[in-house]
């Protein structure tokens, strides 16, 4: 990277996705864990969720995606100079899964690190990429969301266990001339919250985090209730701050992306906005939610269904542990 003291309009000029071929139905949670279709399917709006096979890890997903839209955006992995994986169930403390995905895609010499915000990881990775990108600094930014969530459930949980799906999604960044790309971006989070959503590894646990004893699996805790609401404001309010920034208006949204959580959380947000779910790109009902993934699943989704195209304008909405929220204005 060449650090200059440019500020330029980033537009993300590729997107890319991997889901496992490996699919879990409601029906198959049936025979898990003392659920049931009709509540998943009504509390959650999920029916299916694809889960990684032994061999699949969260940095082999991250290189699909990541080749996926390096080869739409037409950039070869050589011109990358910066790449950057969100993700909270990464291959390993270190090395970076962002590094594994680099020798997987042969980016060697790009700069590369994991930044963590649970499921509100992509939006943070995207504004850092941006960060780099429009001053400068880099000039191709990789910026991937990534999970192995089914790594971390307690399949006997059932509060916990129908939720999760796994999954990959990319996007490439670069300055386009005359191009608006990314218009505003509001980032924040709530550190009162970290009770509510955790997934503790033992190293520096609090004693309210449950942490687990020596050789004991590592599992998310969540009390699903109190995160319902403190997500349906932080997102609302997020979304909100950031089409204010953007100068655009919510009509001029071809589309909103939410984070693919719970189809009651986007319905509520919905309500909030006095807009209809049909404003939404939703598809939860296939991938549950795959955390640092769901934005870019997708966004990339949304654009082969030809829900979006280039020159809309997309608001991007999330939330996750922390609690973690952001939002962006972005035009294609
Ligand atoms: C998790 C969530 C779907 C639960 O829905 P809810 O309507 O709040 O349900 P409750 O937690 O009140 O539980 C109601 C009952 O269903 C039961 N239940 C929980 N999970 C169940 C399951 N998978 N199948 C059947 N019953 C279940 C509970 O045990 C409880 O039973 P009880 O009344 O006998 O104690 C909902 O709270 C939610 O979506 N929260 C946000 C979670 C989220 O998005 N997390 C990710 C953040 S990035």
């Amino acid at each position: 990277m060449n650090p200059t003291s440019a500020i330029l309009p980033i537009s993300i000029i590729g997107v890319g996705s991997y889901s496992p071929d490996q699919m879990l139905t409601n029906a198959d949670l049936e025979k898990k864990v003392d659920t049931s279709d009709e509540w998943i399917a009504s509390r959650t709006g999920i029916r299916q969720r694809h889960i990684a096979g032994a061999d699949e890890t969260t940095s082999s997903m991250g290189a699909k995606a990541a080749r996926c839209a390096l080869e739409k955006a037409g950039v070869q992995p050589s011109e990358v100079d910066l790449i950057i994986v969100a993700t909270c169930t990464p291959d390993m403390p270190f090395p970076a899964t962002a590094c594994w995905i680099q020798k997987e895609l042969g980016s060697a010499g790009a700069a590369a690190f994991d930044l963590t915000a649970a499921c509100s990881g992509f939006m943070y990775a995207l504004s850092v990429g941006e960060q780099f990108v429009k001053t400068g600094a880099a000039k191709t930014a990789l910026v991937i969301g990534a999970e192995k969530i089914s790594t971390v459930l307690d399949w006997t949980d059932r509060n916990t266990c129908v939720l999760f799906g796994d999954g990959a999604g990319a996007v490439v960044l670069r300055h386009i001339s005359g191009q608006p790309g990314i218009r505003s971006t509001v980032l924040g989070a709530d550190g009162r919250h970290t009770d509510i959503l955790h997934l503790s590894c033992g190293s520096n646990d609090a004693p309210s985090h449950h942490p687990p004893k020596p050789g004991e699996p590592v599992f998310m805790h969540m009390s699903g209730r109190e995160v319902f609401k403190v997500a349906v404001v932080g997102m609302h309010k997020a979304a909100t701050e950031a089409l204010e920034r953007s100068g655009l208006t919510l009509e001029q949204i071809s589309c909103i992306i939410p984070h693919q959580a719970n189809i009651r959380i986007i319905e509520a947000i919905a309500d909030r906005m006095k807009i209809g779910t049909d404003r939404f790109f939703i598809n939860v009902q296939n991938h549950g939610n795959t955390s640092a993934a769901s934005i870019p699943v997708a966004l990339d989704e949304a654009i082969s269904q030809g829900r979006v195209k280039k020159g809309d304008s997309i608001l991007f909405v999330a939330f996750g542990g922390g609690l973690t929220w952001a939002s962006s204005v972005i035009t294609l």
